[in-house]
C-alpha cells in the first residue's frame, strides 16, 4: 500500500510513521511521498532524513483550490499513490481530491470527534471543562474533521492543564494511534458501512 503523506508544519506524526515503515510495523504500508504546502517546515526534513522524497505544492501559487487539489493529485498519482494520510495538513480538501481518492483519505485530529473540530481543538476541550480528552483517525469527506471515526484514543485532562500540557499528552497517543490505523488499512482490515467503521480480526 502506497501511501502519500500530506503536512504542513513539524510533522510529529509523519515522524510516528515514518518510524513505524523502518520498523516494519505498518503491516507493508510505504510512504511514497510526503507533500507540504508551506515551504521550510520540519516535515520536509523529516521526510529527508528517512530517505523519502518530499515536494512543496504551495497553495498560494494556485489561482484556485480547484487548481491546488489538481497538482496534488496529479503528484500523487505519478507516484502510484493509493492512499493519502493527512497529518498536520492545515487545507480543507474539496471535491477534486476526495473524487480522485474517493474513501481512501484519512486524517489525525486531536479531539474525541464529533466534540472540538477544526483549530485549536486542546483549547476547545479545556474551556468546556471536559474531564477526558484524545485523539481522532478519521475518514475525509469535505466537512471539517466530520467524516467517519475509524480509531479514537483518550486521555484524561488535569486540573493543572494547559494547551501545551494537555496537546503533548495527545500528541503521544497520535503517534501511537496512526500508525496502527495505518497498519489496519494496509491488511485490509478496516470495514466501513455507512458512518460506522469497524476493524476485522
Ligand atoms: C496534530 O495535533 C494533529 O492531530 C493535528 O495537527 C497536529 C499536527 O502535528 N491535525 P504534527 O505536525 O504531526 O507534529
Amino acid at each position: 500500500m502506497r501511501v502519500g503523506v500530506l503536512v504542513s508544519g513539524s510533522g510529529s506524526n509523519l515522524q510516528a510513521i515514518l518510524d513505524a515503515a523502518a520498523a516494519s510495523a505498518l503491516g507493508g504500508a510505504t510512504v511514497a511521498v510526503v507533500i507540504s504546502n508551506r515551504p521550510g517546515v520540519k516535515a520536509i526534513e523529516r521526510a529527508g532524513a528517512a530517505g523519502v522524497e518530499a515536494l512543496v505544492i504551495d497553495h498560494r501559487a494556485f489561482a484556485s483550490r480547484d487548481d491546488f487539489e489538481r497538482a496534488l493529485v496529479e503528484a500523487l498519482a505519478a507516484r502510484q499513490v493509493e492512499w493519502v494520510a493527512l497529518a498536520g495538513f492545515m487545507r480543507l480538501l474539496g471535491a477534486r481530491f476526495l473524487g480522485a481518492f474517493s474513501g481512501r483519505v484519512v486524517n489525525i485530529h486531536p479531539s474525541l470527534l464529533p466534540a472540538f473540530p477544526g483549530v485549536h481543538a486542546q483549547a476547545q476541550a479545556l474551556a468546556h471543562g471536559v474531564k477526558v480528552a484524545g485523539c481522532t483517525v478519521h475518514f475525509v469527506d469535505e466537512g471539517t474533521d466530520t467524516g467517519p471515526i475509524i480509531a479514537q484514543a483518550a486521555v484524561p485532562v488535569r486540573d493543572d492543564d494547559d494547551e501545551d500540557a494537555l496537546s503533548a499528552r495527545i500528541l503521544a497517543e497520535e503517534h501511537r494511534l496512526y500508525p496502527r490505523v495505518l497498519r489496519w488499512l494496509a491488511e485490509g482490515r478496516v470495514v466501513r458501512e455507512g458512518r460506522r467503521v469497524m476493524i476485522a480480526g
